[in-house]
């Protein structure tokens, strides 16, 4: 089966982009905010709090870069105007992290004091390893001064536990995923077990202390084990919530962690750069086939 999902996967790799556009809907909530805004109203009122990424990454100028967050701005007045339950996620190279770090940095300040202006948090996606450092730094710098700005660790890279342990357990605000980029093996573990393994080292270690983790998985070992965690160390469900990306099948675990009354928020990707972000969901979908082949005759 994983050998036909990596041939199908391929052959959509090199397909014109109309043909992954297809498949791209079930992880793209629209191509503009207008169209995603039912969508994230129906969520909230299902009971999902949101995270909204406009799609896009490594813009080239500074235009660019301020045009789009610009576009965050506008997109924070918005969520407030609408009244939707949702803070942003924002890479740092789509508002110009490649251009310098002081630009990268200025555009995230504009976007965190407006946040900050309607009591709303901004999360800054974590990118491949070349921008650990920087992310990891500037998080420090600003979050002394703005408790609105959340960050993303990865459990895939060997070095997360010790960075874990140098941030400030006071005020970290933290999501834990997986990881999605390619990484070496000399920095970060290939093997499932291991990553899994790192991920609950981090969770019991963010757990006992009382640090704000969002647990953004939906590998139902690591949910299962998350559970046991919040258990053993009685959790107050006030610091940690479970994250999901829009489209991935999880309703089992929605309706558990409801019951539970734990605090559930839906990763809601739109805009026009859909395609990158749509072939790496995609590529992670283990029923590619079953869902390609379904796509194909719905249509
Ligand atoms: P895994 O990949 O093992 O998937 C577990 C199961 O979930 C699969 O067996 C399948 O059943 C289901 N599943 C997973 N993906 C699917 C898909 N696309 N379609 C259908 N079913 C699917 N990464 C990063 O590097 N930086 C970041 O900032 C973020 N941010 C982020 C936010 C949120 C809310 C989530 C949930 C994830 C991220 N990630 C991320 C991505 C993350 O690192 C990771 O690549 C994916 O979540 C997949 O890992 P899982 O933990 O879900 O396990």
């Amino acid at each position: 089966m994983k050998l036909i999902n990596t041939f199908i996967y391929t052959i959509l790799k090199f397909s014109p982009k109309r043909i992954v556009k297809i498949f791209s809907k079930r992880y793209v909530a629209g191509f503009s905010f207008k169209e995603t805004l039912d969508i994230c109203k129906n969520l909230n009122n299902e009971g999902f709090a949101l995270t909204l990424d406009m799609l896009g990454e490594h813009t080239k100028t500074k235009q660019e870069s301020d045009f789009i967050t610009n576009q965050y701005k506008k997109l924070l007045i918005t969520i407030n105007e609408e009244r939707i339950n949702a803070n942003i996620s924002i890479k740092p190279s789509h508002i110009g992290h490649d251009l310098s770090l002081d630009f990268f940095e200025k555009n995230l300040l504009i976007l965190i004091k407006k946040a900050q202006e309607f009591s709303n948090f901004i999360r800054i996606d974590m990118e491949s390893s070349q921008l650990t450092d920087d992310t990891i730094y500037i998080y420090k710098k600003l979050s002394k001064e703005y408790p609105n700005f959340g960050i993303v660790l990865q459990s895939y890279l060997f070095r997360t536990y010790d960075d874990i342990k140098s941030l400030d357990k006071s005020n970290l605000n933290f999501r834990l995923c997986k990881g999605i980029y390619r990484e070496s093996a000399d920095i970060a573990y290939q093997n499932k077990q291991k990553i899994n393994e790192s991920y609950l080292a981090i969770l019991d270690y963010a757990i006992s202390n009382q640090i704000y983790v969002g647990i953004a998985t939906h590998d139902e070992a690591l949910l299962k084990e998350s559970y046991k965690i919040i258990k053993k160390h009685s959790a107050d469900r006030k610091n940690f919530e479970f994250q999901g990306l829009y489209g991935v099948p999880l309703q089992k675990w929605y309706k558990k962690h409801f019951e539970n009354d734990y605090k559930v928020r839906i990763y809601v990707p739109f805009g026009i750069n859909w395609y990158e972000y749509s072939l790496r969901r995609i590529k992670e979908n283990p029923s590619i086939a079953k869902y390609v082949i379904k796509n194909l005759f719905k249509r």
